[in-house]
């Protein structure tokens, strides 16, 4: 008997058995998941199992129940800044590995999806209860306008302390910068920034009884909305991208990807600030 699951595409897991492919409803329940694909065999392809293949495909379907359980963990995930950019390509990465986001922003969002609960919110004032987080990605953030310090380093800290310091707690990943590191772009920012890196390793420390791990990633250039005015100006984006060793920024599903690595297949990976830039802070000509 050969048979595969197929990768996640969205909300929906497809399960090959003989040749033919199942469509299963989202991962609620894997059990549900199996059963749905067992009974639709059973009924639409107009062939009665006999009892020995009933006894095979039965204990098929605890093996695959066991796999598909220890593959997809649903985790409940809390994402700031989700309206666009970064924070929108995190919040589809985790709908797409089949966990349950919860977005909060001061904009309106037109990502709809059954596991999506999207909360207007400002992340420097009262914030709504929800419990047990057990993911949390610091994300929004202003990169200038007067309250950088408000919103980047003191609302991080309020969402932070409300919804991190638990012990449901399994990863928090905080969006600082470059930046943070090398001081440049606007003072406010880079002070903000610097910031959030030095609170995420206090939030390591915090967290570590839970055994859950907190980092930051410190990204150079990307291609958001945040940098439309850079990305409109052709002259200007490629004094940008020159500034870089690779000729190029990073997308925002390049971001995703890492923060998704961090916080659910890393283990061992803690207090750490993690530099994105395409080599920018590398980039020096050597003059002898
Ligand atoms: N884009 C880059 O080049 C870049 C580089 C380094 C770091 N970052 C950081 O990554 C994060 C995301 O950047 P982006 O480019 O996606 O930005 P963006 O401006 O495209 O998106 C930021 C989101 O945060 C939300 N937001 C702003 N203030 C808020 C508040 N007080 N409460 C709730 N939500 C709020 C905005 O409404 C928006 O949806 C930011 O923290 C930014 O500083 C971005």
């Amino acid at each position: 008997m050969r048979q595969s699951l197929m990768p996640l595409t969205d909300d929906r897991q497809h399960i090959k058995i003989r040749g033919r492919r199942y469509t299963a409803p989202p991962l609620t329940s894997t059990c549900s998941v199996v059963c749905q694909s067992y009974s639709e065999d059973n009924n639409t392809g107009g062939k009665k199992l006999k009892n020995d293949r009933l006894a095979n495909t039965t204990s098929f379907i605890t093996a695959l129940v066991a796999f598909a359980e220890r593959r997809v963990i649903k985790m409940k995930v809390l994402i700031t800044g989700t309206s666009r950019g970064i924070g929108l390509a995190c919040a589809k990465k985790y709908i797409e590995m089949g966990h349950e986001v919860i977005g909060l922003d001061i904009s309106t969002s037109d990502f709809i999806h059954a596991n999506y609960t999207h909360i207007i919110a400002d992340i420097t004032k009262n914030l709504p209860d929800i419990s047990d987080i057990e993911i949390l990605i610091n994300n929004a953030g202003i990169q200038e306008g007067g309250n950088e310090i408000d919103v980047n380093l003191k609302g991080t800290i309020n969402v932070t302390e409300k919804y991190g310091i638990q012990k449901k707690i399994r990863s928090i990943v905080f969006m600082a910068s470059s930046s943070a590191s090398n001081g440049a772009e606007f003072p406010l920012y880079a002070a903000s920034k610097g910031g959030v890196v030095t609170y995420m390793k206090n939030v390591a420390l915090r967290i570590a009884p839970f055994q859950a791990t907190s980092n930051s990633i410190s990204a150079g250039g990307v291609i958001t909305p945040l940098n439309q005015h850079i990305l409109d100006d052709e002259n200007l984006y490629k004094k940008c991208l020159n500034e870089t060793l690779l000729n190029k920024w990073a997308k925002d599903y390049e971001i995703a990807d890492l923060t998704y690595y961090l916080t659910n297949i890393n283990k061992s990976i803690t207090g750490q600030d993690i530099l994105i830039d395409n080599g920018e802070q590398l980039k020096s000509n050597f003059i002898w």
